[in-house]
């Protein structure tokens, strides 16, 4: 046997004998490091004159690759092992309830949806949703705001490059409004729903984020006007801030899909630089602020979506679910909401085991 099968024979014995990791990087060191015994041999190569090197080339390449082989195969083995033994030591049981180490919490969003849910649910509203990835009709054509209307400009929309069946492009949709035309088509009149999810515009600072939450609400029956609109603003406006005394103004505005429109805002006072609600907003040191948007369904918007408008009328209003959190919770910047850190939601999330009921408080913290 020649000089070098020995030693490639010596070398895999060793190789494969090494008991883990450290030991086989000690043996790599030895034959293929710098000054390793291979290395060495390859080395000498250079001085050899060419026919020499012709002759003695491939016994001491072919060592070097027998090593080589044997070290990488050896490696996989034990890093195999040791992926057993700790997929063995390391169990985890995901069937256990959760005990100690991170409690989940309710995130503040779903909180207030909860809320606004609960409150509704008493008016005799019920829940209805609608898809995020919307129809061009749904979210703008059916709320009367044809392709050329000027409001589209408004919402900074996403659009995807697939056509929509109803025309146009599909979109992320850019409100919950189309909601109500998906109710009206699906369930006829009359309608009492509010619609509560996520929506998309391309926006984004200390209160604007890129996907954010509304909550719609829609009464279609007959005779319905303003004034019950008003009431029950009030009524809910009351209820989710647990106080009586919340003073609204109603201001008329224009949304594409109401007639008439009105922007309602509610009074606050200014105590120790942070905004309490309550109170008229024209009382000295007060303010109005402006919470959602509103007004009686546009006849088109009942024509479209496939109603007698002679037959029925009805109010819709349109309010951020986040802005209502960070107003009841003393939240100031959007955009932790979704940056997913513990250290925020153990401080503002509510337990999974206190729901918000109109007896016990809507919002009730743990
Ligand atoms: N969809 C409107 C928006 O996102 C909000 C809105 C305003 C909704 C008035 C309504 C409404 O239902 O009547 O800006």
């Amino acid at each position: 046997m020649s000089d070098h099968d020995q030693m490639a024979q010596e070398a895999t014995a060793r190789i494969a004998a090494s008991e883990d990791l450290t030991a086989l990087e000690a043996l790599r060191v030895e034959y293929l490091g710098k000054h390793g015994s291979v290395s060495a041999l390859l080395k000498t190569l250079g001085k050899m004159s060419p026919e020499e090197r012709q002759e003695k080339a491939p016994a001491i390449q072919g060592l070097r690759q027998t090593v080589a082989d044997a070290l990488a195969s050896r490696k996989a083995e034990l890093e195999a092992a040791e992926l057993e033994e700790r997929l063995a030591s390391e169990t985890l049981d995901l069937t256990l309830p959760a005990g100690a180490g991170p409690k989940g919490s309710i995130h503040p969003v779903s909180q207030v949806m909860d809320e606004l849910a609960e409150i509704f649910a008493d008016l005799g509203f019920a829940v209805a949703t609608g898809p995020e990835i919307e129809d061009d009709w749904y979210n703008f054509t059916a709320l009367n705001m044809p392709e050329s209307h000027p409001a589209r400009a408004m919402h900074d929309t996403f659009y995807f490059p697939d056509p929509a069946p109803k025309g146009g492009k599909m979109l992320l949709r850019t409100h919950t409004s189309p909601v109500q035309i998906r109710t009206m088509m699906d369930k006829g009149a009359p309608v009492r729903i509010i619609a509560p999810g996520r929506v998309y515009r391309s926006d984004s600072d200390a209160t604007h984020t890129p996907m954010f939450h509304q909550i719609e609400g829609l009464v279609i029956d007959r005779d319905i006007h303003l004034g019950h609109l008003k009431w029950t603003l009030e009524t809910f406006l009351k209820a989710f801030f647990e106080t009586e005394d919340i003073v609204l103004r109603l201001r008329p505005s224009y949304f594409p899909f109401t007639e008439p429109s009105v922007e309602v805002d509610v009074g606050f006072a200014i105590e120790n630089g942070k905004r309490i609600l309550g109170g008229s907003g024209d009382e000295p040191g007060h303010g109005w602020m402006e919470l959602l948007g509103s007004g009686m369904v546009n006849r088109r918007v009942i024509e479209f979506a496939g109603l007698d408008p002679d037959e029925w009328q009805g109010f819709a209003f349109g309010v951020g679910v986040d802005r209502l959190a960070m107003l009841k919770y003393g939240m100031d910047d959007l955009r932790a909401f979704f940056d997913g850190d513990t250290r925020w939601l153990e401080h503002y999330g509510f337990s999974a085991l206190s729901q918000p009921t109109l007896s016990a408080g809507v919002g009730e913290r743990a």
